[in-house]
Formats: structure tokens, sequence, C-alpha cells
């Protein structure tokens, strides 16, 4: 089964063992940050799951856990750049410090949309972490606080990113082939 998905990537990009030491090297910053404060982590869904379970397990903080569901993408590889929220938080973030977790940030609306949306609730900080970026496909500026790795403009799956709701539970990150999505 896997065999047969991982005959879809063009390539791996990023081992299960690069990824875990990244998520640990995120983790001891957030540690060293947010030092004495009992920060809400906000993980996006789907993407963030398995990113956002590593990272809290070594974090040393006393924390709040809580997701946010959006949708941008349909079954598509392409930003519609509409947001729209199907599962809110329930927690209390005023004058709390959030940390959003996302998996990959391309245009950057998406988590524009979301932080300027969580900001109405007056949260104390909001800093933004993602495990994977694509700086060349940004649309707006954005500000990211922390970042894994930077990838090229190619269609990434695997460790939680998806193609048409697949491949979330490979443990490492590969280039799709064209083939598949086009
Ligand atoms: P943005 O609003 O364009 O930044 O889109 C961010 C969202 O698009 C992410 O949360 C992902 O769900 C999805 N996305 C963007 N690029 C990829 C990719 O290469 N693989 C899988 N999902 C992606
Ligand atoms: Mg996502």
């Amino acid at each position: 089964m896997k065999n047969r998905m991982k005959n879809d990537l063009e390539k791996i990009i990023l081992t299960e063992n690069e990824i875990l030491n990244k998520v640990q090297e995120i983790a001891d910053k957030i540690n060293h940050d947010y030092k004495d404060r009992e920060p809400v982590i906000i993980s996006i869904l789907r993407g963030a799951t398995l990113f956002s379970a590593d990272l809290i397990k070594n974090i040393e903080l006393k924390l709040e856990l809580d997701f946010m569901a959006v949708s941008s993408y349909g079954d598509s590889t392409e930003s519609s750049g509409v947001v729209k929220i199907k599962k809110d938080i329930d927690t209390d973030i005023s004058n709390r410090d959030v940390i959003l977790v996302e998996d990959i940030i391309d245009t950057g609306l998406t988590l524009k949309y979301i932080s300027e949306y969580l900001k109405k609730h007056n949260p104390k900080s909001i800093a933004i972490c993602s495990l994977l970026d694509k700086p060349k496909a940004h649309k707006i500026d954005i500000k990211i606080d922390y970042v894994g790795f930077e990838v090229g403009n190619e269609f990434v799956v695997g460790y939680g990113l998806d193609f048409a709701q697949h491949y979330r539970n490979l443990p490492y990150i590969g280039i799709l082939k064209k083939e598949i999505y086009s």
C-alpha cells in the first residue's frame, strides 16, 4: 500500500529523520522563546495534524491545544484565495499567547486570513509556525516566526500534506508526479 503511494512520487525530498530532527529544533526554540508562558497551540486541520502532534510532544511548557479547520483548496492544487472557516476554536484566546501551526505556506492567503480573524479575539500575541514554506509563491507579505524547510513551487505530499485527501499518512515528504494531478 505505502509502496503504491511511493510510486506516485517523483522523489522524496525530506526523510522522516530529517523532519523529526527539524521538529525537535523548532520545539527547542519555542521552549526557549515562551519560557514561563502557557501558549495556546492552534493546529490547522487537517494538514498540520502530524506536525503539531510531534511538535507538542517536544514542547516542555504548560500548553493548550486547539484546532481550526478552513477550506481554501477543494481538490485542486491551486489556491483559490477564498477561505472559509469550517471549524472554529473552542478556547478563549483573549490575552493569551497563540501559536498557529500550519503544514505549508503557499500564497500565504490562508494564514493571513486566519491570523486576522483570530486578532479580533484580542490575543496577547500570535506567532506563525509552519513546517514548510514556498517563499516564491507568496502573494502577500507574511511574517513566519518558525519555519522548518523552504521548498520550491512543486506540489508536495506526505507527513500530513495531501493531494485530494490522500498521502497524509506517509512519514516522509515527497514531490507528487505531475501526471497524478494534471
Ligand atoms: P495558501 O493559502 O496558498 O498559503 O495555502 C495554504 C494551504 O494550501 C496549506 O494549508 C495546504 O493545505 C495547501 N497547500 C499548498 N501547497 C501545498 C502542497 O504543495 N501540498 C499540499 N498542500 C498544499
Ligand atoms: Mg492546510
